[in-house]
């Protein structure tokens, strides 16, 4: 990326992203938000280790507006990698305790979990699973998940959405995004027969069930602030992927992803976290390379026509941008211009917060050094080695655990 010649501490982005947030009595401390980032270092069981809990304290400390845990599954039958943490009752306990830590260092933040079932989307050793049945026709050790699995599924995902509001959480994210399962359900590729594909009813009924049940839980829980949303990729660039206007076709086609937008807050999403791409077939479309900037506008893109959309229909989710990291030191100034645009709602940060967990805590000081995000792949590498993720470039300790 070209340097830029503003001063951002006279342009004033860098305060307005120190800005509160609020929507409908939710107030998030300021605009920037960690991403969900997995860090592939859970126990055997799904279980957190005393090391991830000290990684999440440290980021605690960087007193983000929204602190995302990483993608946890809600069943240990179905895991993304091998130390992928799961959310079901021999764990809860271990959310709750994290929760607690943190709060105590930062208790502005608001937290939230990513649940999801990983799908295709899985390291060597672990079960592949997929709802679309010539996903399965081309590679048959992919399971074909009947409705009673998916069923079953379902009910998983209901039992972690409780487990995590009764240890206290203050968000949930059902993930919709990166060719996960999620996905999968919203994809016009999903031209399975019975209740889950087909119609764009059918294909949104995953989706519907979740979205209603954990509203309810957390307003029987009396949490009326509470977050729910979807993090989407709203363009997969897949042929009949999300993003398309039916089954075979391929050019982007937002009409379809836009209503599924609104259907998600008609059930009660108060924000969405738009993403794009499948990052296991493309990985530049979800994470931008630094020679490439595309990427990063064309996020910009995506959540700006995702986010004018719903502003038509009356809809007023926040909105979180993604692929934020590859613009380094002059990231203040295109996000904070993004938010005045009214473009996007908060900014989210993925490598960025492996790079630096202190970033908004230096940032708003202006007083350390910010490590910023080289784009060196290291932690993506890591995590398709299936081995603990962090930042290569600034922790050695990563850097020599990477295979190649
Ligand atoms: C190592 C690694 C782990 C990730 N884990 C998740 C995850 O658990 N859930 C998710 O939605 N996205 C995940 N992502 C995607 C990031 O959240 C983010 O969308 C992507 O890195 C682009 O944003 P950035 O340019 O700020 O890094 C992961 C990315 C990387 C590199």
């Amino acid at each position: 990326m070209s340097e830029l010649s503003v001063n951002q501490e006279q342009d004033g982005s860098i305060a307005l992203l120190n800005t509160p947030f609020e929507r409908d009595g939710t107030k998030i401390a300021n605009r920037l938000v960690a991403q969900p980032m997995e860090r592939s270092a859970s126990t055997q069981k799904g279980e957190l280790t005393s090391e991830l809990i000290s990684e999440y304290i440290t980021l605690a400390k960087g007193h983000w507006g929204i602190l995302h845990v990483e993608a946890m599954s809600v069943t240990s039958q179905y895991r993304s990698r091998k130390g992928q943490l799961v959310l079901d009752d021999a764990t809860s306990r271990d959310l709750k305790d994290l929760l607690v830590k943190m709060w105590e260092c930062a208790p502005e933040t608001k937290y939230i979990v990513q649940l999801t079932v990983p799908g295709v989307v899985t390291g060597d050793g672990l079960e592949k699973s997929t709802i679309i049945s010539s996903v399965h026709d081309a590679n048959p050790a992919i399971k074909l998940l009947s409705d009673g699995d998916i069923d079953g599924i379902i009910d998983a995902f209901k039992h972690a959405i409780d487990l995590a509001i009764d240890a206290g959480i203050d968000g949930i994210d059902i993930k919709a995004c990166h060719g996960y399962l999620g996905a999968e359900f919203l994809r016009p590729a999903n031209t399975r027969p019975g209740p889950y594909g087909g119609s764009i009813e059918n294909r949104t009924r995953f989706f519907k069930e979740l979205v209603i049940h954990a509203r309810n839980a957390a307003n029987n829980a009396g949490k009326k602030d509470f977050l729910l949303g979807s993090r989407v990729s709203v363009a997969e660039y897949i042929i009949g992927g999300i993003g398309t206007a039916g089954p075979c076709e391929f050019i982007e086609d937002l009409a379809e992803v836009k209503h599924i937008a609104s259907m998600l807050c008609a059930w009660g999403e108060n924000f969405i976290n738009v993403t794009a791409g499948i990052p296991a077939q493309v990985p530049e479309i979800t994470r931008p390379v630094k020679n490439v900037p595309w990427g990063i506008w064309n996020h910009f893109r995506l959540t700006k026509a995702i986010k004018d959309h719903l502003s038509s229909e009356g809809q007023h989710p926040a909105i979180i941008g993604s692929a934020y990291s590859m613009l380094g030191k002059d990231l203040p100034h295109y996000a904070g211009k993004n938010i005045m645009d009214e473009a996007v709602d908060l900014i989210g940060l993925g490598r960025q917060v492996l790079a630096d967990p202190a970033y908004p805590e230096k940032l708003f000081s202006c007083s350390q050094q910010i490590n910023f995000c080289k784009g060196c792949g290291s932690c993506a590498q890591l995590l398709r080695e299936q081995q603990h993720v962090g930042c290569a470039f600034y922790n050695p300790a990563f850097k020599s655990s990477l295979r190649t």
